[in-house]
């Protein structure tokens, strides 16, 4: 379903502040396969999900989504298939915009005509259905500016919006990063909730080892710009803090688990 071959990316080539953000990494996803990202800070992660979603043109590589070569497709031609979620979460929501304005905008997205259906009643109740499924209070709040959510109410309402328009692919970029422990635990639940429900591809980053642990169909570890290691199957399904420690332990630049 998604491919990315050899994707290259140096920043400041030939320099003394050279960084290889990607050094020739190699994915590939199945259709509804969700994967968790691990890797110490710096391995190239956030690269190579920007590198999916457009944000981050490549030097070298090539990004395919169900055959279709999206190597130099601009941002808001990939935001129709590849939604995305960041651990900022003042990002990817309007804050003087209300609940509502933002689930509408977030509908319309990627949509080719701008037939606008509205803020309808059906529509508000529907945008409440989905808000309910998440527990941090929501449903309650459609007409509130966004600016006045809490982190956690407005990284649950990224999440619901980035999945409103069933995308290809679900891009998690330490989305729960920014958040108390509790708030986290929700989050992930709400997005679970969101994967399983409308059958997604995913790729999630995250610093969490039991989130690593608990979730996904399958593991990759990044290390300087590649992917190291990666599991599936019944070896992911098996694996605890303590064996993907003793596996990770394997690679050159092993300096994570900050938050297990
Ligand atoms: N926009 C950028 N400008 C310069 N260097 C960058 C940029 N983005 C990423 N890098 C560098 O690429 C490497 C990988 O970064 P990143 O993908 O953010 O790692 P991770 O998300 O795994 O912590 C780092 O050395 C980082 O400094
Ligand atoms: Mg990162």
């Amino acid at each position: 379903m998604l491919r990315v071959s050899q994707a290259r990316k140096i920043f400041y080539p030939g320099t003394p502040d050279e960084r290889k953000a990607l050094d020739g990494a190699d994915l590939s996803l199945a259709t509804g396969e969700f994967c968790v990202v691990i890797g110490s800070n710096g391995a190239g992660k956030s690269s190579l999900l920007n590198a999916i979603s457009g944000r981050m043109p490549l030097d070298e590589g090539r990004i395919e989504i169900n055959g279709a070569d999206l190597t130099d497709l601009p941002v808001f031609k990939r935001a129709a298939r590849i939604a995305s979620v960041f651990q900022d979460p003042m990002i990817g929501t309007a804050p003087t915009m209300t609940v509502a304005e933002n689930m509408l905008l977030a509908e319309l997205r990627g949509r080719r005509s701008s037939l606008s259906p509205g803020l309808n009643a059906e529509r508000r109740d529907l945008f409440r259905e989905r808000l309910s499924v998440i527990g941090l209070g929501l449903e309650d709040r459609l007409d509130t500016n966004v600016g006045l959510l809490s982190g956690g109410q407005r990284q649950s309402l990224s999440l619901v919006m980035a999945v409103s328009n069933q995308p290809d692919l679900l891009l998690l970029d330490e989305h729960t990063a920014a958040l108390d422990p509790r708030t986290a635990d929700l989050v992930m639940k709400a997005t679970i909730s969101a994967i399983d429900t409308h059958d997604l591809t995913a790729l999630m980053v995250t610093h969490n080892m039991k989130h690593a642990v608990d979730y996904g169909d399958s593991l990759i570890m990044m290390d300087s710009g590649r992917v190291r290691l990666s599991m599936s199957g019944e070896e992911k399904a098996a694996a605890t803090v303590e064996t993907l420690i003793e596996r990770f332990h394997e690679t050159p630049d092993w300096l994570m688990l900050q938050e297990a």
